[in-house]
């Protein structure tokens, strides 16, 4: 059977923080289960922004991956890896960059914002402007299906589409390509060839589009193919040349605004956050100190949970019964914020437990992680270049 392929990056910003783990990692965990995964540090991507802070990047890719192990994405289902040591992301980077728009890349809403958000750096070079097309070659070098972003990132994704369809559609026509994928159809078996051909007049006459989608699952399905046909007759459903390269789909990650020690959304840059193995006695020390809602000045004053930013940690950690008893309890001013405060400080140790736990080989033996990302870096590298090895032959660079 054929499975979805996942592939996502995060740029190396060293340790991660419990925003991390409940917007991100959680869903790569769920993932690994179900699709095959590619995780990688996106340590160019980081290069993009931060071209001027070199010391600190290969210290922030080691203490990510190692949160990344420790909040339990599994090497042996996962292939992690590093960027910049699958150097094929380059060139076909590169490739690509013949083909796109320089005004794609400029109306992409990341570039003027971060350029604006980040004012006091000098965003106007070739990489940041080209940023997003890095992130496409990410994704399509290794053909894969699904990318698991964020909102925030998916107009690049949209704008990898864009350019997978452009690019198979400038170098996609092979000679005779028609009666090629008519072979291929032919090699399908009478039943599924006349299942394709139904599906496929079904989309071209009519847009169907979940005859498009029945077509795709019909290939998907369909063991005994060459690679070749199988993009060829992918290719042939809509009508046009042979697919080279995979058009992604967004694999939205549902906005888990993880509140930070302030209420405000966790993140680094507002200095409120707690890091995913951070130790127990600076964990009870941050929460203890939060602030609460300032209507409660004495242990007698009734406050409002919606006005204080432990409630919006309650939210996360807390099931109905223990929320009932923060509502009344701070309406009522029958508990104190202390107490309201130790269930949060219980169930965030309890959450770091587990991590904390398997860091520790990690942190003893780095040699470990350095093998697990060889490994990883060996297994992508292999996929790349069979990509790579069809586009330079379609771009006119085979040389046999
Ligand atoms: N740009 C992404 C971010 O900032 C990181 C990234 C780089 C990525 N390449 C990717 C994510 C490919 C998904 C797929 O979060
Ligand atoms: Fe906040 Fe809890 Fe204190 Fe109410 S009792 S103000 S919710 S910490």
């Amino acid at each position: 059977m054929y499975i979805d392929r996942v592939l996502s990056g995060m740029r190396p910003t060293g340790s991660l923080h419990l925003g991390h783990y409940h917007g991100v990692l959680k869903n790569w965990i769920r993932l690994q289960h179900e699709y095959e995964c590619f995780f990688f540090v996106a340590d160019w991507h980081a290069l993009t922004t931060h071209y001027d802070e070199p010391d600190t990047i290969e210290q922030h890719v080691w203490d990510m991956v190692i949160d990344w192990l420790a909040a339990g994405i599994d090497p042996a289902q996962a292939t992690l890896f590093i960027q910049s040591r699958v150097p094929e992301h380059a060139e076909l980077h590169l490739l690509l960059s013949m083909i796109t728009p320089i005004s794609w890349l400029e109306r992409v809403p990341t570039y003027k914002d971060q350029q604006e958000k980040l004012s006091d750096k000098d965003l106007s070079t070739y990489g940041f402007l080209g940023y997003p097309l890095l992130q496409s070659a990410d994704i399509l070098i290794y053909r894969a299906n699904r990318v698991p972003v964020g909102e925030d990132q998916a107009p690049h994704i949209e704008f990898t589409r864009e350019m997978a369809r452009r690019f198979n559609h400038v170098f996609g026509r092979e000679p005779g390509f028609e009666n090629k994928a008519e072979a291929a159809v032919k090699k399908l078996g009478a039943r599924r060839a006349k299942l394709y051909r139904q599906l496929r007049t079904k989309y071209l006459e009519q847009g169907d589009v979940q005859a498009l989608a029945a077509a795709r699952a019909l290939l998907d399905e369909t063991q005994n193919m060459t690679l070749g046909d199988r993009e060829r007759l992918f290719g042939y459903i809509e009508g046009g040349g042979k697919v080279i390269l995979t058009e992604p789909r967004t694999l939205l990650t549902e906005a888990a605004k993880m509140p930070g020690l302030d209420g405000q959304k966790m993140s680094k840059s507002y200095n409120n956050t707690i890091s995913l193995r951070e130790n127990a006695d600076s964990v009870a020390k941050k929460i203890k100190t939060m602030p609460t809602d300032p209507a409660r000045v004495k242990r007698n004053d009734p406050g409002d949970p919606e006005k204080c930013p432990v409630w919006q940690l309650h939210r996360v950690y807390s099931d109905d019964q223990r929320k009932d008893w923060v509502q009344q309890g701070c309406r009522s001013a029958g508990i104190g914020c202390l107490e309201c405060k130790q269930p949060v400080i219980d169930a965030v140790l309890e959450e770091q437990k587990p991590m904390r736990e398997r860091a520790v080989k990690y942190l003893h033996d780095p040699s470990l992680v350095r093998s697990i990302i060889a490994d990883g870096c060996e297994r992508a590298r292999k996929l790349a270049q069979e990509t790579l090895r069809d586009v330079r032959e379609v771009m006119g660079l085979k040389y046999s």
